[in-house]
């Protein structure tokens, strides 16, 4: 069961530097064509850039960083670009779960893991597991994964742990009753939404989550997106006045 509520139903306590930080990493295509270089190599360079950016989460101390690697819709690209892209992340998850296990992170995939490689679910399940117990940083991958999807599997459990939920004339569900059956409910939601490479849409995300996230849209392509580019970020959001409905008077005495 998770820890945390929903922000429509509660009022979560919010810090300076924002505790969860969601990423669509958006652009490495136009990257690449901008060089005159096949799209691989902007998605290769988008690797390097997933690096930078836990890096730079560690050290400003945000605590749930959350990556879009791969998305539900994103079987509709040609069948050499999904496989170019399985394939850098089998070698992603080769290459870095031990360094992420160095540096104290905890790493998580969600989406529907049953498309992948017999493979790729092995080293997603090793990997979970060596880091499980890790606290500096919890660090999701969204791989295969779509915000409605996660919505209606959410409903299918509570459902499941609650048959008496859908008889007639049982109470009716609340919002907040179906948080903890989400996929992420280890994490608190989204403080900070960032999306790269130009598009203002939410592309099937985090769409329960998002609801009073923040959201910061960045023209830069997401390989060039490095430290500099995380600080405005967070920059733009501590400008932001969070009031989750309430009213910015009500904010300010309950900040004391
Ligand atoms: C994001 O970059 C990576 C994935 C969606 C896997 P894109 O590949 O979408 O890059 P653009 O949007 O075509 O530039
Ligand atoms: C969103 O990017 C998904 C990921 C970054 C994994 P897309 O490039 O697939 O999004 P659309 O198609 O432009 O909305
Ligand atoms: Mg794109």
């Amino acid at each position: 069961m998770s820890a945390f509520t929903s922000s429509t139903h509660g009022i979560p306590v919010t810090t300076e530097v924002p505790r969860h930080v969601a990423i669509i990493m958006d652009g490495n295509g136009r990257w690449a064509r901008q060089r005159h270089l096949p799209r691989v190599a902007g998605h290769r360079r988008g690797v390097e850039a997933v690096r930078v950016a836990i890096k730079a989460s560690v050290a400003v101390g945000i605590e749930y960083l959350t990556l879009f690697a791969f998305s539900s819709e994103n079987w509709r690209r040609p069948a050499e670009e999904v496989s170019i892209l399985m394939d850098l992340f089998l070698r992603a998850l080769e290459q870095e779960v031990a360094k992420l296990h160095a540096n104290g992170i905890r790493l998580r995939i969600v989406g529907d893991l049953g498309r992948f490689a017999p493979r790729i679910r092995e080293l997603i399940a090793t990997g979970e597991a060596l880091t499980a117990d890790n606290t500096r940083l919890t660090l999701t991958i969204a791989a295969n994964y779509g915000g409605r999807q996660d919505i209606a599997d959410a409903a299918q459990r509570y459902f499941a742990a609650h048959p008496e939920a859908a008889l007639p004339g049982a109470p009716p569900l609340r919002a907040d009753e179906l948080t903890p059956c989400l996929a992420m409910s280890y994490a608190p939601e989204p403080d900070l939404f960032i999306r790269t490479g130009g598009e203002q849409r939410i592309s099937n995300f985090l769409l329960w989550q998002l609801a009073y996230t923040e959201l910061y849209f960045t023209d830069l392509l997401w390989p060039d997106f490095d430290a500099t580019a995380l600080d405005a970020a967070l920059a733009s959001y501590r400008s932001r006045e969070r009031r989750f409905g309430r009213t910015t008077d009500q904010v300010q005495a309950a900040r004391g």
